[in-house]
């Protein structure tokens, strides 16, 4: 099969496309035949290996050859244990350790997948699993987003910041979404009530507070977040620098005594009941799944470098099969 593969870190120009082995699945695992899957910031991460958690599955080189996380395709085969699913069957979900979707054939586990509604297109169901449920577990499960309350979304205009802007407006929340110059009136399109450049001014100096941030790509200090917070509100590190990362896995309890504001990171658990819930939104038109370009299998370099360059309003798709 053909499959888009990276033996070092670095630029877009170390990705390859090659021939490699049909994967065969385990017990608990279907083969899929992808027909598209999507690009999130752990696919850049994993592309360049930084920040330094991106290097988990290998420090100087990467262990996984393949990256792609959010795939959509068809059941082709299916290991001795798989109950639920058949060939045949048309799918989606988030690829375990957000590698192997940017090929011909994956395998996965039956677990990470749920059946695709007719109603959506594969490029519409592959661009949702990651930053839909990222954007829940945050707005939702963890943030308990109510009415009237005060949102940050900072990274607002891509992959899971799409998300979670539409997420917080639909539990009624007032929303702030930050991003370049670029993708304001994008991230105002999305429902935001309130925008700010991140190229022109820092949320954590302008005295204004927040009862829930949602920050997939923080690169401050723990002290910085909790001045932007109000009283009992909380911060939510999704993703970011290492520094930070362990800044707040270590000051988060201290600041929390101290201040009484919530400093934490948001450790995803992936589940199928919440990527129904999500795609239930999508089917509904309540959340819009914004797909920004498409590019097929070979031109995954070209994507990669739009989405790293800054560019990207929402998702960026790959389209890896038709029909
Ligand atoms: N916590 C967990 O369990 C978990 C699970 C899965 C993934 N993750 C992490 O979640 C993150 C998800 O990111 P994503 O897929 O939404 O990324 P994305 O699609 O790349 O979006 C990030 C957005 O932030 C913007 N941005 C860049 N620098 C910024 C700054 N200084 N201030 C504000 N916005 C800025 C980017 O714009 P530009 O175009 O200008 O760069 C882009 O629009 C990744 O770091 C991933 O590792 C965490």
């Amino acid at each position: 099969m053909k499959a888009i593969v990276h033996h070092e870190y670095g630029s877009p120009d170390v990705l390859k496309l090659e021939e490699v082995a049909v994967p065969s699945p385990r017990d608990d695992e279907v083969l899929i035949k992808v027909q598209a899957v999507s690009i999130n910031g752990s696919d850049w991460e994993g592309l360049t290996g930084k920040p330094l958690y991106a290097r988990l599955g290998g420090l100087r080189k990467p262990g996984y050859k393949i990256l792609g996380s959010d795939i959509a395709g068809r059941v082709e085969g299916t290991g001795k244990n798989i109950r639920q699913l058949q060939p045949g069957d048309e799918v989606f979900g988030e690829m375990p350790s957000y590698r192997g979707g940017f090929a011909e054939y994956v395998c996965v586990p039956e677990t990470a997948l749920i059946k695709k509604p007719a109603s959506l297109s594969f490029e519409e169901a592959a661009a949702i699993p990651q930053g839909g449920v990222i954007a829940l577990q945050g707005i939702r499960n963890k943030g308990q987003v109510q009415p009237g309350q005060h949102v940050l979304i900072n990274g607002a205009g891509g992959s899971a910041g799409m998300f979670a802007v539409q997420l917080a407006k639909y539990y009624g929340a007032e929303v702030t979404g930050i991003d370049n110059t670029g993708k304001l009136d994008f991230v105002r399109s999305l429902g935001a009530d309130h925008v700010i450049d991140y190229t022109r001014e820092d949320f954590t100096k302008n005295r204004n507070q927040y009862d829930l941030i949602l920050d997939v790509i923080a690169d401050r200090s723990a002290f910085a977040y909790q001045r932007a917070l109000k009283i009992h509100g909380s911060y939510y590190f999704v993703g970011g620098s290492a520094a930070t990362l362990f800044q707040i896995l270590l000051l988060g309890p201290w600041i929390r005594r101290a201040t009484g504001r919530n400093v934490r990171l948001l450790a995803v658990q992936r589940n199928q009941k919440d990527l129904v819930f999500v795609t239930e939104l999508c089917e509904a038109g309540k959340i819009v799944p914004v797909i920004d370009r498409r590019y097929p299998l070979s031109e995954v370099p070209e994507a990669l470098r739009y989405v790293g360059e800054g560019r990207a309003k929402g998702k960026v798709v790959i389209e890896v099969s038709k029909g």
